[in-house]
């Protein structure tokens, strides 16, 4: 299924190490140009012409549809049914989870990943990823598929600047979703949200869980 090659593949193992540095450093990384324009494309259509479902919040029992906090449209991956261009950046995003992980002294992780859209006018509220205790996800890792980000577009990624600290505050981080970009942080402490999108704003966004027992 994956044919990247090796020079591919020892690009993505210095990519991680360095964005293993980074998340240990501060908690997140960004990587620019993960994806060729080629691949970005190839995954904005599949995006694009599968059946998105809007998101729901909460866990089990509790989730609902929630568009005052997030109104995103999402499809959940299964790896053995995705069509080709998703069933390979899946198979790139778990060598790369197991670099990764290896440079991080963690053990290889599972990844669990939806495609993403957030129609005109959408956002999601402040939040953090593993809001619950009985979640195993330790790192999220998002790629943007969007062509030709400018600041009129909006969308960007406001992320706490620190464990504790509030994504609304005048210290946190502000990444913009640039197309073929790939942006790693972890998913217990690191509260974050996305701003108002102005145009159609696409993503395939992943979790690194811990495996289970
Ligand atoms: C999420 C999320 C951030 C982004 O889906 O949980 O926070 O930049 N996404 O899309
Ligand atoms: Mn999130």
């Amino acid at each position: 299924m994956d044919v990247r090659d090796a020079t591919d593949q020892a690009r993505d193992n210095a990519r991680a190490a360095q964005a293993a540095d980074d998340i240990a450093d501060r908690g997140w990384a960004r990587i620019e140009h993960f994806l060729d324009p080629a691949d970005r494309t190839a995954l904005a259509n599949a995006v694009r012409a599968s059946s998105l479902r809007e998101a729901r919040t909460g866990v089990a029992s509790g989730e609902q549809v929630r568009s005052d906090v997030r109104a995103d449209a999402i499809a959940w991956i299964d790896h053995a049914t995705a069509s080709s261009p998703i069933a390979r950046w899946h198979a790139r995003m778990e060598a790369f989870g197991v670099s990764l992980a290896a440079a991080l002294r963690l053990p290889a992780p599972v990844f669990d990943a939806h495609m993403t859209r957030y129609a005109p006018r959408t956002f999601y509220r402040a939040h953090v990823d593993a809001a619950d205790d009985g979640s195993r996800r330790l790192l999220s890792a998002i790629c943007y598929l969007g062509d030709r980000w400018k600041a009129a577009h909006g969308g960007c990624l406001r992320l706490a600047a620190r464990p504790g600290a509030s994504c609304r505050a005048d210290d946190a981080i502000r990444l913009e979703p640039l197309g073929g970009s790939l942006v790693l942080f972890t998913s217990r402490d690191l509260e974050h949200e996305v701003e108002t999108t102005h145009v159609e704003r696409l993503s395939l966004t992943g979790w690194y869980l811990r495996a289970s027992a």
